[in-house]
């Protein structure tokens, strides 16, 4: 638990996107095609990008968090949603399908660190606005979004503005932010018109911003705000650390902590990216903190398997 001994009631965080099976091996070495070998270790748990925020959100000793996104009813994955009740993680606003759920196989490579994923999901269907517009806005005090279903998430966005105008007090507001992962420039969009913008890697690479100070700068002057500000860009670079332009147009640019060895790279973005969340809203850091916050728990969670012992995570100021 992280305490600033700030009073302030907090609402609920919710992340938006994806609950999915992942299957992970642990090998030696990455194995050669066409061979039949055993792994070190093999086990499954709960992933996808918002699910993955969502638990790291949790083990940080978030006020409450919620997952939202389509949940599979089909009985053999029956333990996706325990996981989410086990942990606390509010997932009563979820609309489920019969449908199995997308999987991933992940093989985790103890020679190099890497991870690599091979991703499944035959059609399982989106969320929907209806699925969205449900929801009480009053009790949340951030909404992150897995950057996917551009028609949909612009709508809920676009709800949860008219709700912050409407408030007395302007501290109340819900705070959005989008994850730029997935390589479609369309998601830009869904950029445009959040607050704070997490923007990867490889997607920065696809637009042509082969830095990570060009790629901040690059979307911040192409971004045509739909507010009065533009939102906040924050680009986690690999092992090299972060850029972060403000709204302002502020550059900075925060290294990244040194991991000695690593032991489990799955959902470390994930992670990065719930730490910052969680490092802006409920420890009230300012950016550039907040995203040295956010190294701290990826890099912590980088050296220890999956995401049980992020509750452990001390912050060093
Ligand atoms: C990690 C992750 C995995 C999931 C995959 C989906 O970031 O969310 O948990 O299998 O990505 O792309």
């Amino acid at each position: 638990m992280h305490s600033t001994g700030v009073t302030k009631p907090r609402r609920r965080i919710m992340c938006v996107g994806m609950c999915v099976l992942d299957i992970i091996h642990v090998v030696q070495e990455y194995p050669i095609e066409d061979t039949d070998k055993r792994c070190l270790s093999g086990y499954w748990q709960r992933g996808g990008n918002a699910s993955n925020n969502c638990t790291v959100l949790q083990q940080l000793g978030a006020t409450a968090v919620e997952f939202l996104g389509m949940l599979s009813a089909s009985p053999a994955f029956g333990f996706l949603y325990e996981d989410c009740k086990k942990r606390n993680i509010h997932i009563e606003n979820c609309p489920s399908t019969d449908m199995d759920p997308p999987f991933s196989s992940v093989i985790l490579n103890k020679a190099t660190g890497s991870r690599t994923i091979i991703h499944s999901n035959p059609g399982f269907p989106p969320l929907e606005y209806t699925h969205l517009s449900r929801i009480d806005l009053s009790i949340y005090g951030w909404i992150h979004f897995e950057g996917r279903n551009n028609e949909s998430v612009l709508k809920l966005i676009r709800d949860i503005r008219a709700h912050n105008k409407q408030l007395k007090n302007p501290d109340d507001r819900i705070r959005i932010s989008v994850d730029l992962e997935k390589m479609k420039e369309e998601l830009l969009e869904l950029g445009e018109a959040a607050d704070f913008i997490f923007l990867g890697k490889d997607f920065a690479e696809h637009m042509g911003w082969q830095q990570p100070d060009v790629a901040v700068m690059g979307l911040y002057n192409k971004l045509k705000p739909q507010q009065d500000t533009k939102p906040v860009i924050i680009c986690p670079w690999g092992a090299v650390g972060a850029s972060c332009v403000d709204s302002e147009g502020n550059y900075t640019f925060v290294p990244s902590t040194p991991v000695s060895e690593i032991v489990d790279s799955l959902g470390a973005g994930d992670t990065f990216c719930a730490g910052v969340i969680f490092a802006l809203y409920e420890l009230e850091l300012s950016v550039p903190e907040a995203v040295l916050f956010g190294h701290g728990v990826a890099g912590y969670k980088l050296a220890h398997r999956g995401y049980d012992d992020i509750k452990d995570f001390k912050h060093e100021t």
